[in-house]
Formats: structure tokens, C-alpha cells, sequence
């Protein structure tokens, strides 16, 4: 296995009419890198979906494996996660992209693919995501196959914004093939389509202690960093004016900043820098950007 995976063919495991399936040779090459003399001691498969964990677990005569999902009546928000298991698969839905409950054909209020803001789908994720780790046996591994998805015009990386539990061994990226978007005709196509899927595989490595990754997004103010040229802040400055002002107008706004903080000259360090960058051009007694 490499870390880029590219399958153009699904392979005959499980129902391949099943919504948002993955190929099973992902799965199986998963399990005969890790396992290439032996087997696993148990293998768990959450959000098995369609079943197609279940025939690769077959086809490699895994006889200890378990597939589970709200379509078989088990739910990953409540119920517990099997024990004893060295390697576990999981493939949550990509936030309200696919509705499972129109497959299942019964409303569950657990379903992952509910609509639901999104923060809300990250908590619920993270939620299972901490109890696959725990649930592992000491040297197991969760595998977990995730896409990005755009909605909106918004770009969302669900494996950037959901907690990592343990230590990460690989991040692979897998080529996406056939998806529903691939037909659909954008009357915007003025966007990088997405056309891979991530798979991250954590391990297990203490018995006690467990690293967990969090991403953290912050809203900051230029004004209030220090780490900024005089040159960006007056840019930003004149975009604010709507590109055009006198020294006075930028001096009032800036002299509230967190670098003239620091600075006793801000007057005579704003005309500086204007006269100094090309960016910047005088007309009449005002100033306009002028960034070529
Ligand atoms: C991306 S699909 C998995 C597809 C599967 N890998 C396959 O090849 O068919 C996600 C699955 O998560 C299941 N699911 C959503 N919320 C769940 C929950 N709370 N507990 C268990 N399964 C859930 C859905 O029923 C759906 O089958």
C-alpha cells in the first residue's frame, strides 16, 4: 500500500446500489498490509453500510469480524463499541451529503447523515472517533476513510476540523471515482472539484495516556497583531476607505492598532511607508493603492 490509493473498479464485495459505498479492495489492502502473515484478533467494521467489509472479511477468511451499522440495528452514538478489537474500519457519512434514512427507509434521530449544522456532525463524530480509539486493544489501529465536501460555495475538511485520537501512521489519499457529483452541471464551475477521499490510520501506541488533536479557528483582527508590515495594515487600511484617503484618515484608524503600540512615531512611519512603496500612489492630497 502507498500513500496515494487509486481502485477505478469497486470489486464485487457488498451492494454496490448502496449510497456512498467505498470499494472493498481499500479494506482489504488495509488488512493484508497490516496482517500480511496473520490475522487480526477482531475485526470491527462501523458504518459498514452496504456490507462491504463484511465479504472482504469473507474473501480474506476472517472469521472474527463484526459489521455494524443503524441499518443492522446498531448505533455508534449509544451503543458500545465491541471489545478486543486490533483493527478497526470505519466510514462515517460526510455530513448531510447522503441522506441515510431515505436507504433505510426509517428515521433515526442518531443517524450521522442528518441534517444538522455542522459543528454539531463534527461533536457527534468526534464522539464515535474517541470511543473506536478506547475501545482497541493496546497496538490496534483505526482506519477511517473520510471525504471534504463543499456546500455553499463553502469548503468543508471534516478530517481537519474532527478530533484525532491517537497517533497517526498514515494519511493516505484515496482517488475518488464515479461520485453523483461527477453528472451534476454547476451554472458556477468556477471551483477545484474534489476528486479524493482521505484515509487516516491512528495507532494505539500507550495504554494510558492518548494524544488528542484538535483544530482550533480563530476570528483575529489585524489591528490586533504585531506580526504585520505598516505596509499590509495601510493596504487594508485603504481597502476599508474604499481606495482613497488622506494620511490623516489612515493615522486615525491606525494609531488604534496593536503595532503603533510600540511605534511613537506612527505619523511619520504612515508617510514613510507611503511614499516608500510602489503600492501606493498620491492623487491630489490623497492616496489610492495601486498594486500592479
Ligand atoms: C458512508 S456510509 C458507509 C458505506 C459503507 N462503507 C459501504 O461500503 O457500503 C455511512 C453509514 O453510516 C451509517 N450511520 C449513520 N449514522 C449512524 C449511527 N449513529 N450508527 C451507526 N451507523 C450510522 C449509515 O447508515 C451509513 O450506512
Amino acid at each position: 500500500m502507498q500513500s496515494i490509493v487509486s481502485y477505478k473498479e469497486r470489486g464485487n464485495f457488498g451492494d454496490s446500489k448502496y449510497r456512498g459505498n467505498c470499494t472493498g479492495y481499500i479494506i482489504k489492502d488495509l488488512l493484508t498490509h497490516f496482517y500480511p502473515t496473520s490475522k487480526p484478533k477482531k475485526f470491527v467494521e462501523i458504518f459498514s453500510g452496504g456490507g462491504t467489509g463484511k465479504d472482504v472479511a469473507e474473501e480474506l477468511n476472517i472469521t472474527n469480524s463484526l459489521h455494524l451499522d443503524l441499518n443492522n440495528g446498531w448505533d455508534a452514538l449509544i451503543d458500545e463499541i465491541p471489545s478486543g478489537s486490533d483493527f478497526i474500519f470505519s466510514h462515517p457519512p460526510y455530513w448531510d451529503i447522503i441522506s441515510y434514512e431515505s436507504q433505510r427507509n426509517s428515521y433515526s434521530k442518531n443517524d450521522l447523515s442528518n441534517q444538522m449544522p455542522y459543528e454539531e456532525f463534527i461533536k457527534k463524530l468526534n464522539l464515535v472517533n474517541e470511543k473506536i480509539y478506547h475501545s482497541l486493544v493496546y497496538g490496534g489501529r483505526h482506519a477511517i476513510l473520510i471525504g471534504d465536501i463543499r456546500k455553499q460555495g463553502k469548503y468543508y475538511s471534516i478530517i481537519k476540523d474532527m478530533d484525532w485520537y491517537g497517533d497517526l501512521e498514515a494519511h493516505i489519499i484515496k482517488v475518488q471515482y464515479n461520485c453523483v457529483s461527477d453528472n451534476k452541471v454547476y451554472s458556477n464551475n468556477n471551483f477545484i472539484p474534489i476528486k479524493h477521499e482521505h484515509l487516516l490510520v491512528f495507532k494505539k501506541n500507550r495504554v494510558w495516556l492518548f494524544s488528542k488533536k484538535e483544530t482550533n479557528t480563530l476570528q483575529i483582527n489585524i489591528m490586533e497583531v504585531t506580526n504585520i508590515t505598516w505596509r499590509d495594515l495601510i493596504q487594508a487600511t485603504l481597502e476599508f476607505l474604499k481606495n482613497k484617503a488622506s494620511i490623516d484618515d489612515i493615522y486615525n484608524i491606525l494609531v488604534k492598532s496593536k503595532k503603533a503600540q510600540n511605534n511613537n512615531h506612527v505619523r511619520e512611519k504612515i508617510r514613510q511607508t507611503l511614499n516608500n512603496n510602489s503600492n501606493f500612489k498620491k492623487v491630489d492630497n490623497e492616496w489610492i493603492l495601486c498594486i500592479e
